[in-house]
């Protein structure tokens, strides 16, 4: 099976637009050092109040040295997820994915989520306000207290993030959504063994979120995703949509939604 996928709408890959998507990146991470020094003297109270959590949240990344954490501090100096709402830089802004995934469409009212390897949480972060609770787990405690940070700053105590590798995590829990973005490729499980956990974390008429690991390419994602993707899927789910998706402009990606 070909690992290289059809270019999609939208996503012709040229090198003047990915030189532009380069500088986007630097231009960002530029921006922010701006931002860090301006957020602090600024006269609106709720602007200062995010410039306590913005220092929070950078006495946080500075453990992430600690941890080693090759896969959640990326590149150019900024962390892997960003969020857009609380000007929090990353090379992977959350609710740009979400416009892209569109999972609110397929969610029940009062749903249910869980997400695997979450990062910082910010998928359940900006699913918030559809959510009746949000679970979420990293190995990484770093990424966790900077999630934690951010749910406590928006008041958000119906999403719930703590830090243990997938071997750890067990629940009698089913939920509506289940996101497993660029992460099979981490926990070290069998793909089938993935496919048959994610399958039991699923409701009845639940949706699974699975996305590719970039490689870092703008034509091409992660070898044999296809084949991976159709290996969970064969736990028993239906396949009913795909996409993709270059959000980073450094790596191309492509997400399948699944429903049990
Ligand atoms: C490529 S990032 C993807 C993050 C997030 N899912 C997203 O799409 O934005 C992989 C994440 O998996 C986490 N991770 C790696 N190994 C893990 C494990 N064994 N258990 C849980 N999380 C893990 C990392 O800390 C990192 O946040």
């Amino acid at each position: 099976m070909s690992c290289v996928p059809a270019t999609p709408p939208g996503m012709r890959v040229r090198t003047g637009r990915f030189k532009k998507l380069r500088s986007r990146e630097t231009g960002q991470a530029h921006a922010y050092r701006h931002l860090a020094q301006r957020l602090g003297q600024a006269e609106s109270q709720a602007l200062r109040d995010l410039d306590g959590l913005h220092q929070r949240i950078r006495e946080i990344w500075s453990g992430y040295k600690g941890e080693s954490l090759k896969y959640s501090f990326g590149d150019f100096g900024l962390p892997y997820q960003g969020f857009e709402p609380l000007m929090l830089p990353g090379t992977r802004p959350a609710m740009h994915r979400l416009g892209i995934y569109q999972l609110e469409q397929h969610l029940p009212k009062g749903a249910r989520a869980l997400d695997i390897g979450c990062n910082h949480g910010f998928l359940l972060m900006g699913l918030a306000p559809h959510l009746e609770h949000g679970m979420g787990f990293d190995i990484s405690q770093s990424c966790i207290d900077v999630g934690n940070a951010v749910a406590e700053h928006l008041g958000h105590s119906h999403i719930e993030l703590s830090s243990k590798p997938f071997d750890e995590f067990n629940t009698k829990k089913q939920f509506d959504l289940v996101i497993a973005c660029a992460v099979h490729h981490w926990i070290g499980v069998p793909l089938q063994d993935f496919g048959a956990k994610l399958h039991r974390f699923c409701k009845p008429g639940g949706i699974v979120l699975l996305e590719s690991q970039g490689i870092r390419r703008t034509d091409a994602t992660e070898v044999d995703f296809v084949k991976k993707a159709e290996t969970m899927a064969s736990a028993g789910f239906e396949v009913i949509r795909k996409g993709s998706l270059c959000d980073d402009g450094i790596n191309y990606r492509e997400f399948w939604i699944l429903r049990k």
